[in-house]
């Protein structure tokens, strides 16, 4: 999907709303620390880091979770550094599937889950998740459901890791509490199954983020992935990490060994610094944390209202950077219809008429879907907000000549 919509956003001169980093240089405090390593005066700070990671930004993380998760977390053990999100999930799913192993996903899902699934050997099991209708529903636990019945059917004896994702890509749903309980009554009835939690949006959540490894028993069980990349609007840096109990980090942490060996050492000196500067007050706000999020919820609100003139329907994310719009009032053009009856996916020839016709690019979620529920997709398109004011503004006006292609209103 990136290969094709990145390329055409940039040949049509389409406003680019596809690929989800950020548009904007990252804090002055992150370019400092940065700057500030490349003249150190510590040569070691240039050299092959400690291979599960850089200790001070070990312990960084180790008293982030410390607080986040409610239990002492050990620098030494308990967290390895690593190539972004991706390597963790990389390391992480790498570390613990054998091939024939099966792998739980839940759908729509970030598309390296799959691919690094497959690459293992592994087998991946999905579950979609649901479009709730009953509007208190909504209000009380978000736009997304998660089956527990079909979650629960997913798995058997050849179930090796449970993936999850909160806030999630692409639907922004973040997981309640209630719903996290019964995912963890569920690892307990599956003892060898290990939860790994990508938790790479858990400073940008508009309601509050439970981690799951903080509930009880919950800590032996997962290990919890994240990523400086979206703390810091600094994905090209490429700082993850995963944090967990010993005995499984280190069998992501082992297979990393053999990959890489270590992550750069002058970004991870730098990121240890960020999380340090994060926690103090920062633009008038009680620390960086709640201005990053202060400024989501911003862009969120000039998005929400973006796709609602166009005539789309906008599904309200709880956290994450995205917006699915659901696009079943949009009659495509004829070039493009032909395109569907050809087997392209509505979605996917919905992308591409907002890229070429309308001139701002949005991504088809199908690329987020097992093919067998690629269906569930057909009727929404993915558009990622994480973009300077102005380029949100200029979407929000090409958007607008979306209304010459609305359907009428159904009648009551
Ligand atoms: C859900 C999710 N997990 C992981 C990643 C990868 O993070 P990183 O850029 O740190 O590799 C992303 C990036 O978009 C993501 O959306």
């Amino acid at each position: 999907v990136w290969h094709e919509f990145t390329p055409l956003a940039a040949k049509v001169k389409a406003v680019n709303l596809g690929q989800g980093f950020p548009g904007w240089l990252p804090p002055k405090f992150v370019q400092n620390s940065l700057s500030e390593v490349s003249t150190t005066s510590n040569f070691l700070e240039q050299q092959y880091a400690r291979s599960q990671g850089h200790l001070p930004l070990c312990e960084a993380i180790a008293s982030r979770y410390t607080s986040m998760l409610g239990r002492t977390v050990n620098p030494m053990t308990e967290v390895a550094i690593s190539n972004g999100a991706s390597g963790a999930l990389f390391q992480t799913i790498h570390g613990f599937v054998d091939p024939g192993d099966e792998v739980v996903l839940i759908t729509p899902a970030f598309d390296l889950y799959f691919a690094q699934t497959e690459t293992a050997g592994g087998v991946c099991r999905t579950v979609p998740l649901r479009r709730r209708e009953n509007k208190q529903e909504v209000a009380e636990g978000g736009e997304w459901r998660l089956d527990m019945k079909e979650l629960r059917a997913a798995f058997n004896d050849k179930t090796k890791v449970l993936l999850i994702n909160t806030p999630h890509n692409p639907t922004g749903k973040v997981m309640t509490r209630p719903e996290l309980e019964e995912v963890a009554a569920l690892l307990r009835d599956f003892p060898r199954v290990v939860c790994i939690c990508d938790e790479v949006y858990d400073q940008i959540s508009f309601t509050p983020h439970v981690p799951l490894a903080s509930l009880p028993g919950m800590w032996d069980r997962c290990v919890t992935i994240g990523s400086a990349g979206k703390l810091f609007s600094i994905t090209g840096w490429k700082v993850g990490w995963c944090v967990g109990p010993q005995h499984l980090v280190q069998c992501s942490a082992v297979m990393f060994q053999w990959v890489a060996f270590s992550v750069c050492t002058p970004a991870q000196v730098a990121v240890s610094n960020c999380l340090r500067v994060a926690n103090e007050p920062y633009e008038g706000f009680p620390n960086y944390y709640s201005w990053l999020l202060n400024e989501y919820s911003r862009k969120r609100d000039i998005m929400r209202a973006a796709l609602t003139a166009a005539g789309l329907e906008a599904v309200e994310p709880q956290g994450a950077f995205f917006f699915m719009a659901d696009t079943r009032r949009i009659r495509l053009p004829q070039k493009y219809l032909d395109l569907v009856a050809g087997g392209m996916a509505r979605d996917w020839a919905m992308c591409r008429f907002f890229t070429e016709v309308i001139g701002v690019c949005a991504i088809p979620p199908s690329a987020f879907y097992d093919p067998v529920d690629a269906g569930l997709a057909a009727n929404y398109a993915r558009f990622a907000f994480c973009k300077p004011d102005d380029v949100l503004h200029e979407a929000a006006a090409r958007l607008l000549a979306l209304r010459e292609y609305q359907a009428p209103e159904p009648a009551e």
